[in-house]
């Protein structure tokens, strides 16, 4: 059985989550269950970033402790996934006893190896963005992503991240496709083409005191980004053979497993310190890097900036879910913003896509159809003799094999957006049939013909909503129950078609129009 191994970054716990960060978690669980429902074998981990200044200082401000801090924004966490039907196996904690051995080995083998050396550091330091800049990445005297810095100078411990600057760009040579989109792969490179410097990673105490000890120096705090990237390999099970603790789920046996087809989604403002940092380190401990990068774009304000609570305008998540489900929502996320692609989001963007989509099209289609099978043929699947078949219903069935096959190949090749508008257009074309064909009235003259109308077109809103399980888990669930089916695996798609006489439902509309 093929394996699929992804994770989405692991949030700082300063803020709950808000739309931006709840896109990452939903894409990956949408794509986390398009691989089960391939038939893959699937490990899906989420998690949160606890240590460093930014927790520290969010921490002091409720004067509660860093650690009972970050108890409590791994509730706030996992209540809003549950909320939005996030379905992860692993939820990763950086503040767990059980990462702090292993992150502790990972250095001591780092400093063993002479990839780790001691000396001063002089520049600036932005809590926000927890990333040393120099002069020359300021903007204005701010980070490059407008927060502010200070000036500080230091002893410190350095990684010797330049020498694997010429590795990484080997492999990224070798495999064009490491990055996606191709834009953000180019960018690296041309990054890694400039000059590449050593990273720091130590914090003194002395600034910093919640965060893991560095192995060989207890004056000094772990840097929280290298504390964080390893997340992943850990997660997949790395070094993990002794770790007792039932978070940790995995078994060194399948870290090969996993690793091995293993995908990481981020967002595009930490490219740099995934494709440049993180492949430095795992280069560095000899382990084989990640199969793949997957950078999405932001979620844009009405000012066309970042959402973000510190620019304001944010959407929260579950006030959305209040108005329009949580299905709906996931759809949104999927079907609206190309992977890969900045996008700017409004409440009214949301809820027209809801309207037109869900409401309109795939909801319309079900109404429409299972009323008149439900008026004209005693809620019975009607019969499709050949012989009634036109050409314009072999081209809708034909339609719907293709988009099925298609489907497949744009989830894996990552272009959700691509196969779902392919449904959607799919569920315009049957509409536009309906009105062509008008079976309201046909059904007075030629009771058969509408049945084949009637049956071609349930067809689609089997397949169509058999394809969108993985997007909306629980409307599907409903939509298929009422056509008498159950859960369907991809596979079973082709075989499963409607038989003739089994007893429809028809209830009120799944996805009623909504206005804002
Ligand atoms: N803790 C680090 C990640 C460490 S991973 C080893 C971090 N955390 S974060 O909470 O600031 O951001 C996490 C992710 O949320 C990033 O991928 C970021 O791109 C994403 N987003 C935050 N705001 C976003 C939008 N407005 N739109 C889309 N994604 C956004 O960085």
């Amino acid at each position: 059985m093929k394996s699929f191994y992804i994770t989405t970054p692991i949030y700082y716990v300063n803020d709950k989550p808000h739309l931006g960060t709840a896109y990452s978690t939903t894409l990956a669980d949408i794509l986390n269950r398009y691989h089960q429902f391939f038939g893959f074998s699937t490990r899906f981990l989420t998690g949160l970033d606890e240590h460093g200044q930014k927790c520290q200082q969010a921490a002091d401000l409720k004067k509660v402790s860093s650690q009972a801090h970050c108890d409590q924004m791994t509730e706030v966490f996992k209540e809003t996934w549950a909320k939005l039907g996030i379905q992860y196996d692993q939820f990763y904690r950086t503040s767990n006893p059980a990462h702090k051995v292993l992150v502790q080995k990972a250095l001591q083998k780092l400093h063993d190896s002479g990839y780790i050396y001691e000396s001063t550091y002089e520049g600036w330091y932005c809590i926000s963005d927890e990333t040393f800049y120099t002069e020359k990445d300021l903007v204005d005297g701010l980070s490059p992503s407008g927060n502010p810095v200070t000036r500080i100078k230091e002893k410190n411990y350095f990684f010797r991240l330049s020498k694997f600057k010429q590795p990484i760009l080997d492999h990224l040579k070798k495999n064009p496709e490491f990055i996606i989109p191709a834009h953000r792969q180019n960018e690296v490179s041309g990054f890694l083409n400039k000059d590449l410097s050593d990273l720091c990673i130590s914090r003194p105490k002395s600034r910093m005191k919640w965060g893991i000890e560095l192995p060989f120096d207890s004056d000094y705090m772990v840097y929280v980004w290298v504390d964080a990237l390893l997340n992943y390999v850990f997660g997949a099970g790395l070094w993990c053979e002794d770790i007792k603790d039932p978070e940790y789920l995995p078994n060194e046996k399948e870290f090969e497993r996993w690793w091995g087809s293993s995908f990481h989604l981020i967002g595009k403002d930490i490219l740099i310190t995934h494709s440049v940092y993180w492949l430095g380190l795992l280069l560095a401990l000899n382990l084989p890097l990640p199969k793949k990068i997957i950078s999405h774009g932001w979620l844009l304000n009405k000012d066309q900036e970042k959402m973000s609570k510190s620019k304001g305008q944010v959407i929260d998540p579950i006030q959305i879910t209040e108005k329009i489900g949580t299905d709906s929502l996931r759809y949104f996320f999927i079907k609206y913003i190309k992977l890969g692609l900045d996008s700017p989001v409004s409440t009214s963007a949301i809820v027209d896509e809801y309207n037109q989509d869900l409401s309109n099209n795939l909801g319309n289609l079900l109404q429409r159809v299972s009323k008149l099978i439900h008026d004209h043929f005693d809620s019975k699947v009607p019969d499709c003799a050949e012989k009634n078949k036109d050409e314009k219903m072999n081209l809708l069935i034909s339609q719907t094999e293709q988009v099925y096959k298609s489907l497949r190949i744009d989830i894996e090749s990552f272009v959700p957006e691509k196969g779902i508008r392919s449904l959607m257009k799919l569920l315009d074309s049957t509409n536009k049939y309906l009105e062509d064909t008008q079976p309201w009235k046909l059904v007075k003259t030629d009771k058969e013909k509408t049945g084949a109308v009637l049956y071609v077109s349930l067809e689609v809103v089997r397949v169509v909503t058999s394809l969108l399980q993985p997007v909306m888990p629980a409307s599907t669930q409903e939509i298929l129950r009422r056509i008498g089916l159950k859960d369907q695996s991809y596979d079973q798609i082709p075989s499963s078609s409607l038989k003739s006489g089994q007893v429809i439902e028809h209830g009120s509309p799944i996805y009623p129009r909504v206005s804002l």
